[in-house]
């Protein structure tokens, strides 16, 4: 089966949301939404996450899930937002809980930061399966990028999150708390045993040396033999060499503090405080 896969680009963090539709029916799930945050100001934007909802609203469509493939450090999730106004379950890898685990000990949160993912409507598991109207969704877990990262294959369309992105830019980095280049090489080989013809959708698109567009979708055949960090012959041993050396000159993405802080909730806001404000913290040389 095809699904209908409509993707809206972040410009301000790279990012991709997907709607991804049945073919026969008006169900959907949304995939990796964004909360626009200025971090300078403190402010919260829904102007991503209000496109998303104006094209479900259009076509009358029903958001059955809404679905992170990890916790990201790039940009805060809407997910919160979306469910208030189109309904669905949130759901998120299962070992999320150590996700949670490693940044509520960064965060120094207290014990009213549930560790357990409880946050989330669903914590799926490799093996899973899930519904979007008829068709049919299976998970991988695909970690390295982070311990929690899944890929959702729906029909023919493979949603693979940060593991690898477009063939000419390569991979995910590998360097987060939780992180593990090998790791990774190994949820990508698992990802390359799907068919061929596995249309796959990237996370997030920064363009690459020679191409002017930005783009998100590429299919298994292309990455098994284009992709290049992983596509064209390399070993482990000399990805794992190539990735680690990478991502030591990587500087955390901009919004990785207020990100991290807002998605380990399910994308809501830490609890206010007695007068009602909130606040995210800035933790002084931990990351
Ligand atoms: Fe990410």
């Amino acid at each position: 089966m095809k699904p209908d896969v409509t993707g809206f680009f972040d410009d301000a963090t790279n990012t991709i949301s997907f709607v991804v539709k049945d073919p026969q029916s008006a169900s959907c799930a949304i995939i990796d939404s964004v909360l626009d945050f200025d971090y300078s100001s403190g402010r919260t934007d829904t102007k991503s996450a209000d496109e998303v909802i104006d094209y479900v609203t259009k076509n009358d469509l029903r958001v059955e899930w809404i679905l992170e493939s990890h916790v990201h450090a790039d940009h805060l999730s809407a997910a919160p937002y979306l469910q208030e106004r189109l309904g669905g379950k949130i759901g998120i890898g299962e070992n999320i809980t150590a996700v949670q685990d490693t940044f509520g000990k960064v965060f120094n949160e207290g014990t009213e930061f549930q560790r357990d993912g409880s946050q989330f409507d669903k914590l799926f598991v490799e093996g899973d399966s899930f519904h979007i109207g008829q068709m049919r969704g299976d998970v991988l877990h695909t970690p390295g990028h982070t311990p929690a990262c899944l890929t959702y294959v729906i029909g023919d369309a493979a949603f693979v999150g940060d593991t690898m992105f477009m063939p000419d830019f390569g991979t995910a980095r590998c360097d987060f708390p939780g992180g593990s280049s090998e790791t990774l090489f190994a949820s990508i080989q698992k990802i390359l045993t799907l068919p061929d013809e596995t249309r796959i959708f990237v996370g997030h698109d920064y363009k690459a040396p020679g191409r002017d567009e930005y783009a998100w979708e590429t299919t298994v055949a292309e990455q098994r033999t284009r992709n290049v960090h992983v596509g064209q012959g390399q070993s482990r041993e000399e990805f794992v060499e190539m990735r680690d050396a990478r991502d030591a000159t990587l500087a955390m993405p901009k919004l990785i503090i207020p990100s991290l802080q807002v998605n380990m909730r399910a994308g809501k806001m830490p609890e206010p405080d007695k007068d009602g404000d909130v606040f995210l913290k800035v933790p002084v040389n931990k990351l």
